[in-house]
This record gives C-alpha cells, sequence and structure tokens, in this order.
C-alpha cells in the first residue's frame, strides 16, 4: 500500500512538471527560426574556424522560467556540403537578448 501511494504521488508530480514546463515549438514559427538562426550565427562568432549555414528546425521545446525562456532546438545546417543535425540551447530573456547555452553535433542524425 505504501509503495503503491509513493508510486502514485511520483507519478503525479512527474505529469505535472512535464505540463508545466515544456512545450513544443512550432518549426515553422518565425520567432522559433530567429532564436535558430541566432544560434547558428553565434555558433559561427564563437568558433572563428565554423561556418555552419542554418537550414531548418527539425524539432524543440520551449520552457518559461522567471520570464526567460529556454529553448531546446534541434536543428539542421550544413558544415560544408555536409547537412548535420544539432542540439542548441538558447535562453531568451527578452526579445533583443538571447544566448547561446549549448551547441551539439547531434550523432543520431
Ligand atoms: C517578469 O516580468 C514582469 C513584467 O515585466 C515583472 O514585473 C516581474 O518582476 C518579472 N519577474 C521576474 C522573476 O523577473
Ligand atoms: C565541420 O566539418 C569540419 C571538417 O570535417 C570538422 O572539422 C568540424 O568539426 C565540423 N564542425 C561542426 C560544427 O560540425
Ligand atoms: C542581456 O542580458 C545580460 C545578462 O542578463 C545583461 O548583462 C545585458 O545587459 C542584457 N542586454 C540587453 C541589451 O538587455
Amino acid at each position: 500500500m505504501r509503495f503503491q501511494s509513493l508510486v502514485f504521488i511520483l507519478v503525479v508530480l512527474l505529469a505535472s512538471v512535464a505540463t508545466n514546463q515544456a512545450d513544443f515549438v512550432d518549426v515553422n514559427d518565425p520567432h522559433v527560426i530567429e532564436i535558430a538562426t541566432f544560434a547558428v550565427t553565434e555558433y559561427n562568432n564563437q568558433h572563428t574556424e565554423a561556418k555552419l549555414v542554418f537550414e531548418k528546425v527539425m524539432s524543440g521545446v520551449s520552457n518559461v522560467v522567471d520570464n526567460e525562456t529556454r529553448y531546446s532546438l534541434t536543428l539542421s545546417a550544413k558544415n560544408g556540403s555536409a547537412s548535420n543535425n544539432y542540439d542548441t540551447i538558447v535562453l531568451e530573456k527578452s526579445s533583443e537578448n538571447f544566448s547561446l547555452i549549448a551547441f551539439a553535433l547531434n550523432p543520431h542524425a
């Protein structure tokens, strides 16, 4: 009985975390595309040898914490002639203030 109610509480907690936090983004939303192009431009700025060319957003989620929106996007970009998928995280503090938190090759693409 005790174990079952503990499992029930965990399931409820996890479900509420999932519904409160992450929303799937519309990959065609111009704002989502702006966030993704920012990630690629910023990555190129931080890595002088990199010349990635943004292609499209594959999938992503966003969640809002303390007025900041965190976008976790998988995007495709061209690296020379190769088209790769990259996993990125961008934090949006305001409409003019984005920061690139993470940018990594997704090896499963
Ligand atoms: C969020 O934004 C609102 C309106 O701009 C502001 O009043 C509030 O203090 C902000 N909250 C945080 C946690 O920054
Ligand atoms: C782009 O391709 C070059 C050459 O293969 C490789 O060295 C580099 O790590 C790649 N960069 C990214 C961000 O995938
Ligand atoms: C953007 O956010 C950073 C970190 O919070 C802050 O230092 C900077 O002043 C902000 N820039 C603008 C243009 O709001």
